[in-house]
């Protein structure tokens, strides 16, 4: 039996078959162009996103030498933005990415309003450009007809899962899934459902949503044509919830960060939707058999990207890989602290408009510096998440951090992570988290993959990171942390 997980991302789409057993037996992997029409603006060609996952699919497909795919799971970038036409499928613009900040303006007008509140009650997020309704709104405000057309029912909205598989299907399944859904800002997460307020609040007309599932349930078959026989597609997470399952984060209280572009912890909070007092967000960490399980999420837009910045920015490096050893020339009577505030700072701040900053600058300070204060950045912002999950939610104090994604192949990067937490950090053997998260949502629906405790007694630990850095310093660096952080968003 062999599964196809498709990761449709921020930057490249990929492509992975598995065995039954969740063993990669072939992988494929696309970048595709990024649009920046104006500051603070992101935008993905549609045509771009679906072509790449479609030629990663086939190019998996062959290089395992799969002879047949029994499922599809599918996880996706998620609060992207796509509207297109029921009838023709092509889409009415570019789809709006969830990094794009032009809806900031209508965001504080809500919030100015007093509409926070009631959003938060319902959806579980906070009013940000980040979520897909505000975006949406302007798709059908600022594209001539579009408000027209979507009431007379001849406009389709989703998110990229609901995009590739309407692809897939050649338009005979317009859905998506609880976790997908709870992205959107429109999801009343405690009732399961699309909601009327939200709906109003923002003008969407109910006609444009997709219809709602499980994460392991029956999403439609492929079109014979696309990939060499109909196969059905049982699994659709996104990109950070299916981290969550992809390293078995079944139980309350288990914790994981993933480190991509930007940096994503969820915390599973059970049955309980917990609302957050520090600005973390709620959110469907998974869904299954139509019973929802609950996170706390803190969301960091800038992690593995500062390394990106390091490189292609100020050329301090050619490869992303050289990082840690330049960080290991630093001077350590140094004390540089870098806030890595490109687009704003997230969670627990949400200030879109915050830049970056570099403190405690001397003569000294060169390049090893700079690389060392890059790559504590991301342990100082995990650290904020954390300290807001422990504030919520006490029973958290126990959990020990599961981390994955690019970054955490840097020894340096996750022994000061460690450090600056105080706590255990785990990194797993297997670096595959989010695509075999999807991957055992669909096995789990076909009947592949065994249930949840089982799958969980698989997850393998690589090495575990234990913090050596003595109380005092780890509070004085914190604290210069803090104290720089509250410079940013003064300034
Ligand atoms: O919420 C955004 C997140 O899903 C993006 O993940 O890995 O595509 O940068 P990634």
């Amino acid at each position: 039996m062999t599964i196809l997980a498709m990761d449709q991302g921020t930057t490249s789409s990929r492509a992975l078959v598995f065995s039954d057993d969740l063993q990669v037996q072939g992988a494929a992997q696309a970048e595709f162009q990024q649009h920046f029409p104006q500051s603070g603006w992101v935008e993905h060609d549609p045509d771009d996103i679906w072509n790449t996952s479609l030629t990663t699919a086939r190019q998996a497909i062959d290089k395992a030498g799969a002879d047949r795919i029994d499922a599809i799971g599918i996880t996706n970038q998620r609060e992207t933005v796509v509207i297109w036409d029921r009838k023709t499928g092509k889409p009415i613009h570019r789809a709006i990415v969830w990094q794009d900040r032009r809806t900031s303006d209508l965001c504080n007008k809500l919030r100015e309003d007093g509409a926070e509140d009631q959003v938060t009650d319902t959806t579980g997020l906070l009013l940000d450009p980040y979520f897909s309704a505000t975006k949406i709104a302007w798709l059908l405000d600022n594209i001539d007809g579009a408000r027209e057309r979507a009431e007379a029912g001849d406009l389709a909205f989703g998110t990229i899962d609901s995009f590739l598989i309407w692809q897939l299907t050649g338009g005979a399944a317009h859905v998506t899934d609880a976790t997908n859904a709870s992205r959107t800002m429109l999801y009343d997460i405690h009732k399961g459902d699309w909601s009327e307020d939200m709906l109003k609040l923002f003008g969407v007309p109910r006609a444009l949503l997709p219809e709602l599932r499980s994460s392991a349930d029956d999403f439609g078959t492929t079109s014979a044509d696309l990939l060499g026989a109909k196969i059905p597609i049982l699994g659709v997470a996104g990109d950070q919830q299916a981290a969550t399952v992809g390293q078995a984060c079944f139980e309350p209280g288990m914790l994981k960060s993933t480190y991509g572009t930007g940096c994503f912890a969820l915390l599973n909070t059970g049955d309980k939707a917990v609302r957050s007092q520090n600005r973390l967000l709620t959110t469907i960490a998974y869904q299954l058999d139509g019973k929802p399980t609950y996170a706390l999420e803190g969301s960091i837009f800038i992690a593995g990207a500062v390394v990106q910045w390091l490189r292609d920015g100020l050329k301090l490096i050619k490869k992303a890989s050289e990082t840690q050893d330049l960080a290991a020339k630093a001077d350590d009577s140094q004390d540089i602290i870098m806030v890595p505030a490109f687009t704003g700072l997230g969670a627990p701040y949400w200030a879109p408009e915050a830049r970056g900053a570099i403190f405690g600058l001397t003569r000294n300070t060169g390049p090893a510096e700079f690389a060392r204060a890059a790559l504590q950045s991301v342990g100082f912002q995990t650290r904020d998440l954390l300290e807001a999950m422990h504030a919520d939610w006490s029973d958290a104090d126990e959990a020990v951090l599961r981390v994955d994604g690019g970054m955490t192949q840097s020894e340096p990067a996750m022994q000061f992570l460690a450090d600056i937490l105080g706590a255990s950090v785990d990194r797993p053997q297997n670096t595959e988290t989010t695509a075999q998260g999807a991957a055992w949502l669909a096995g789990y629906r076909a009947g592949i993959c065994p249930a949840p405790d089982e799958y969980a007694k698989a997850w393998k630990l690589d090495r575990r990171f234990e913090p050596e850095m003595p109380q005092d310093q780890r509070d004085k660096r914190y604290s210069a942390w803090k104290r720089a952080v509250k410079a940013v968003l003064s300034a």
